[in-house]
C-alpha cells in the first residue's frame, strides 16, 4: 500500500511538470486576441456596408496582383490590426483603389481586432513548403508588368547596399529572413503580392504613404531607384520563410 501511495504521487509530480510545460508554449509575440469565428464571417460576408473582403483579396485572402491588393491571410494580426485604424483614422490613403479607408471606418474597433485576429489565424502553405503563393513573375511578364531580376533583389533584401551615396539598409535587418516578419512591428513581406510591394515601395518613396513608425520606411525607400523596388519585389514575392532544412521559423 505505501509502494503504491509512493507511485502515485511520483506520477502526480511528474504529471505536475509536464502539463506547465505544454501550457508555457505560448506565441513569442502578441497574437491578434480578437474573435476567430467573427472575424471570419467579416472576411466571407462583409459587415453592414462593407464589402466582404474576399472580393479583393480573393478567396484565400492571397491577394490580387489585377486589382493591386495585398496577400492579408497569415500576416501579423497587430500590423494588420494597426493597418486598419490608419486607414480609419486617415493616416493611411488607399493610393490603389480608394475603398479601404470606407472599408476600415465602417468597421467597429472590436471587428477590426476580430478580422486580423482570423487573418493571422490562416496558414496559407503546408508546413516545410519552399514557396507560398505569392504572384506569378511569368504570367505577370507576359501581362506586360515589368518584373524585376530575383538574384539582385536577393542581394538586397540579405544585405542591402551601403557602398554609394545612397545607403539601402538591408530589408533582413527589420523584416526578418527573407521578410518572414519581426511582429508585431515589422510585417511579413516575403510572399506578398509583386504589384502590391512595388506600389508601396514608391509610395514610401514619395511620402504619399507615411504611416511608418519613425519615418523608417520613407528613409530607406528614398534611396530606392526604380529597378532596386522592381528587383526587391521580385524576390520576396516567391521568398521561403524556411531556412534550408529547417522547417521551422523562430515564431512556429
Ligand atoms: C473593393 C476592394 C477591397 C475590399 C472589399 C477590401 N479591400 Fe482591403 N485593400 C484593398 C486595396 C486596393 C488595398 C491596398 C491599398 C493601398 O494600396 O494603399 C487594401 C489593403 C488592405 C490592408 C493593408 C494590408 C497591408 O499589408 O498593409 C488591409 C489590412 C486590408 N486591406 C484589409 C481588408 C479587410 C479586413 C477587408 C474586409 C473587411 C478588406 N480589406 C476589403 C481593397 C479592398
Ligand atoms: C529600419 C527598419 C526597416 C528596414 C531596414 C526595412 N523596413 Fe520595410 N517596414 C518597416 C516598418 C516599421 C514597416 C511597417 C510600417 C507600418 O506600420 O505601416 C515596414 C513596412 C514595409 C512595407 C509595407 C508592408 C505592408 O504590408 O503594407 C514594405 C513593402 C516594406 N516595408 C518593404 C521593405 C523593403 C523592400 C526593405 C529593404 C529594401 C525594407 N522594407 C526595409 C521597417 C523597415
Amino acid at each position: 500500500m505505501r509502494r503504491y501511495v509512493k507511485a502515485m504521487s511520483t506520477a502526480v509530480v511528474v504529471a505536475g511538470l509536464v502539463v506547465p510545460a505544454i501550457a508555457v508554449s505560448s506565441p513569442m509575440y502578441p497574437k491578434g486576441k480578437g474573435n476567430i469565428a467573427a472575424g471570419k464571417q467579416i472576411f466571407e460576408n462583409g459587415k453592414g456596408t462593407v464589402p466582404a473582403c474576399t472580393a479583393c483579396h480573393s478567396e484565400d485572402g492571397m491577394g490580387n496582383d489585377d486589382m493591386g491588393t495585398p496577400r492579408i491571410a497569415g500576416q501579423y494580426a497587430v500590423f494588420l490590426r494597426k493597418q486598419l485604424e490608419d486607414f480609419a483614422t486617415d493616416k493611411r490613403k488607399d493610393n490603389t483603389m480608394g475603398v479601404m479607408n470606407d472599408n476600415a471606418k465602417g468597421l467597429s474597433p472590436q471587428d477590426r481586432t476580430d478580422v486580423s485576429t482570423y487573418l493571422e489565424s490562416i496558414d496559407p502553405g503546408a508546413k516545410g513548403e519552399m514557396f507560398f503563393n505569392g504572384s506569378n513573375l511569368e504570367e505577370l511578364t507576359a501581362n506586360g508588368v515589368e518584373v524585376g531580376a530575383t538574384h539582385k533583389g536577393k542581394s538586397l533584401v540579405e544585405w542591402g547596399q551601403g557602398n554609394r551615396q545612397k545607403p539601402v539598409a538591408a530589408c533582413r535587418s527589420c523584416h526578418g529572413f527573407n521578410g518572414r516578419g519581426a511582429p508585431p512591428i515589422y510585417p511579413r513581406i516575403g510572399g506578398q503580392r509583386y504589384v502590391y510591394l512595388v506600389n508601396q515601395l514608391k509610395a514610401w518613396r514619395d511620402g504619399t504613404r507615411n504611416n511608418d513608425p519613425m519615418g523608417q520606411m520613407q528613409a530607406i525607400a528614398r534611396n530606392m531607384s526604380d529597378e532596386d523596388i522592381k528587383n526587391a519585389a521580385a524576390y520576396l514575392t516567391k521568398a521561403s520563410d524556411y531556412t534550408k532544412g529547417n522547417f521551422y521559423t523562430p515564431y512556429d
